[in-house]
């Protein structure tokens, strides 16, 4: 039906004969002309209706917002006047000269325009609506792009685009499964998979080589700004090559993005060890942006009379750690007390802090609750060590390494937010050196990344002492955010049980979950990695959105559910007896 899209008119179209279809943004009367903003998937273009052709005005004059209409006419300069600086298309203007309404609309629950709020619930009631304001267009497009220039980059260099399944056996990220009954197989579940890892690392041990996947995933976790309980990954394993090979290929595809799609130069990506992220940023994907950083002061607090110092500094498990703020003398007291609150989700007992009005006075050039615990050498030992100023302020946090780390870490992005402390717009980098394991409350270890990642070290040394070996893992941070992560993963039998057996999965359970990858690795399974990027989070850092459900078509809510199918949602008595399910009363109903 149409000739061209509206949002691409411009002075090259004067004089062209066009038609247009697409949805009424504005209509405005203005003294016997009708004007009609024309909205499609590429912009707006103004359409002028005039009383001369008497049928398509009195039709132009019934139009409401949301009409979908075919215009036809004809593209005209505006004079200087009534040109709109603010309008991709406002040199411009169509003068209609037939007009079809194709379809009507009611009166749409929310206004598409821009500038009003809606509730979140209501955009996502409606979003076939909401997915109608330019910026979710823009952010679909710029999505169409970006997964486009990836295809074209891993196409380019080698990489085969092969499908695995969905309906699967649970396959072990940290989250809990989404289960689908079978109908055919009584009492058993399909899980859905958290990721593809098992089956791209069997597509290796076939030969493909160089596998890559737009993959969806599931995984029922508690839901946060930049997580999805669906969401799509990037997916990318190899054969014969090391870390330096995957991080050399992912960091030159997500360059290649950047520089392609934004224009932006992104430069190598430095690495640091966990340990070291750990260690200054209190957080294995730190944002470089701020310019903030821990330094441990254990050693000075070792003998000092102030307990919730001296405690933790004498502990190995302990940990007291400072932070400046360069001119944060001038945040206000009850802003201390806001952050101590804020510390507190983290468990931190308390933030205390150091104001430094004169540090040439270390008797009262200190304003603090617990300078008066210090003995002046150690006043001044801080101070050297922060290389602290007159005007700067010190927060402290001492609490287990756990506690420390995570307050201060998520006190340092806050106060990098607060104080607009940003010194770039981009900051990537490779957290590298990750330990294997984690322990757990309950005393246990737990894959830091996932048990299928093969340690640096030796297997002997592994079974040592598992909770100090490090593992070939590598995760791709930009801003703070974990864009992708991945390993060199273990393709040998034995190594593979011996991990198996330090997360305590009996030999009963290592065959009866994971039997078929432990035959695999018997026949000629080659070295190989990968990494996976999370594609909704990299959309969402690209394109400045707040949240990765404005980058994504259909998202679910908070609680994980669909408000405009209503989904999850009830199902009939026969589905659940073809599927030898019979449902318990609710809790409440229970209880
Ligand atoms: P991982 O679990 O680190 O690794 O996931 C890889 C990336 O996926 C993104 N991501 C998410 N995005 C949105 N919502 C979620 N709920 C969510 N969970 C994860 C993150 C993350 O960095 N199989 C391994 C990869 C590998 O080893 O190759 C894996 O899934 O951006
Ligand atoms: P208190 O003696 O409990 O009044 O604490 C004195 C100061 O130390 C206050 O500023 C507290 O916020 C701070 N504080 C208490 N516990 C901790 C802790 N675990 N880490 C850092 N600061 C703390």
């Amino acid at each position: 039906m149409r000739s061209i899209y509206c949002g691409v008119l411009g002075k090259a179209d004067i004089g062209q004969q066009v038609t247009l279809c697409g949805w009424v943004d504005r209509r405005r009367d203005h003294g016997g002309v009708i004007f009609i903003d024309l909205r499609d998937r590429e912009g707006i273009v103004q359409v002028v209706f005039d009383p001369d052709a008497a049928e398509n005005f009195a039709l132009a004059d019934k139009v409401r917002p949301e009409y979908v209409l075919k215009v036809e006419g004809r593209v005209r300069a505006r004079s200087d006047a009534t040109v709109n600086p603010n309008m991709a298309t406002g040199e411009v203007e169509v003068y209609g000269s037939d007009l079809a309404i194709l379809n009507r609309s009611e009166t749409p629950p929310f206004q598409l325009d821009e500038h009003i709020s809606v509730g979140e619930d209501i955009r996502l009631k409606y979003r076939y609506l909401d997915l109608r304001r330019s910026a979710m267009q823009n952010n679909l497009l710029f999505r169409s792009k970006v997964t486009s220039a990836i295809r074209n980059f891993l196409d380019a260099e080698g990489f085969l685009d092969i499908e695995t399944p969905i309906l699967t056996r649970a396959t072990p990220e940290g989250a809990r499964d989404y289960l689908v009954p079978s109908r055919t197989h009584e009492h058993k579940f399909f899980a859905l998979p958290q990721s593809p890892q098992l089956f791209k690392q069997l597509l290796m041990v076939s030969g493909f080589d160089r596998y890559y996947q737009i993959a969806k995933c599931f995984r029922d976790e508690d839901l946060r700004a930049d997580r999805q309980p669906e969401f799509t990954q990037i997916d990318i394993e190899a054969s014969f090559i090391g870390e330096n090979d995957i991080m050399d290929i992912t960091e030159r595809m997500v360059c290649s993005l950047f520089s392609e799609i934004k224009g932006i130069d992104l430069g190598e990506f430095p690495r640091m060890s966990y340990a070291e992220a750990m260690r200054r940023f209190g957080s294995d994907k730190p944002d470089l942006r701020i310019p903030l950083e821990m330094v441990d002061v254990e050693d000075l607090m070792a003998e000092v009379e102030f307990k919730v110092f001296a405690a933790p500094a004498n502990d190995p498990d302990g940990r007291v750690a400072a932070m400046k703020v360069t001119k944060g003398g001038e945040i206000p007291r009850r802003q201390i007390d806001a952050y101590t609150k804020f510390v507190s989700i983290y468990g931190a007992k308390g933030l205390a802090y150091i104001k430094i009005n004169d540090k040439a006075d270390l008797e009262n050039g200190l304003q603090s609750p617990i300078v008066k615990f210090l003995p002046l050498p150690v006043r001044q030992a801080i101070l050297d060590r922060l290389e602290a100023e007159n005007g700067d302020l010190i927060f402290f946090g001492a609490d287990n390494h756990k506690v420390v780390s995570e307050s201060l870490g998520a006190l340092r992005c806050k106060l990098g937010e607060d104080l607009n402390l940003y010194t770039r717009e981009w900051a990537p980098l490779w957290v590298v050196d990750f330990p294997m394991f984690e322990a757990t409350d309950k005393g246990s270890l737990t894959a830091l990344h996932h048990p299928f990642t093969a340690p640096s070290g030796s297997a002997e040394s592994l079974a040592s002492k598992p909770a100090e070996a490090l593992s070939r893992a590598y995760d791709m941070v930009l801003n703070g955010t974990e864009l992708g992560g991945g390993s060199i993963r273990i393709h040998d039998q034995d190594m593979q049980q011996t991990v198996f057996s330090i997360l305590g999965i009996s030999e009963q359970e290592q065959r009866e979950k994971f039997g078929f990858l432990l035959d695999a690795l018997k026949y000629g399974a080659p070295p190989h990695g990968g990494l996976a990027f999370g594609l909704d989070r990299l959309i969402m850092l690209m394109t400045g959105a707040e949240s990765i459900r404005d980058v994504i078509a259909f998202p679910k809510t908070q609680t994980a559910a669909c408000v405009m199918t209503d989904a999850p949602g009830a199902v009939d008595a026969q589905q659940l007896q073809d599927l030898n399910i019979r449902l318990r009363k609710k809790q409440q109903e229970t209880s």
